[in-house]
């Protein structure tokens, strides 16, 4: 009687394990597929309105997608791909 108990809770300690790492790398996948474009779209109009690639040169968007990971809590993964899609569509 006490050894089910203690297996039922081993088993849905690991049931919930598999959901939680399931749930981490499908939201990784999800940002992998996207491309940088679209990170930018989703994520760049929050706060201000989008800024078009062409307003300023590589080293400045290198810069401003670090202060923007900051602000908009992004990944490096989702910041490296928008700023990899600004510096070249500039
Ligand atoms: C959570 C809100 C927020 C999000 C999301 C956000 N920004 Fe900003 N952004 C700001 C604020 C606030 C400023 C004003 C400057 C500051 O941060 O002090 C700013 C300023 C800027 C500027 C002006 C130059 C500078 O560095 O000050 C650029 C360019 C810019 N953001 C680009 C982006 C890009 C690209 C993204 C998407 C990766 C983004 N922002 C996402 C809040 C945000």
């Amino acid at each position: 009687m006490k050894k089910s108990k203690y297996i039922i809770g081993f088993l849905f300690s690991l049931l919930m394990t598999i959901i939680i790492a399931q749930g981490c790398s499908s939201a990784k996948q999800i940002v992998e597929a996207k491309s940088g474009a679209q990170l930018w779209a989703e994520n760049c109009i929050r706060c201000h309105n989008g800024p078009s690639p062409t307003e300023f040169n590589d080293e400045q968007w290198k810069t401003i997608g670090l202060h923007m990971q900051d602000r908009a809590n992004l990944t490096k993964m989702e910041t490296d791909k928008i700023v990899e899609f600004l510096k070249s569509a500039n």
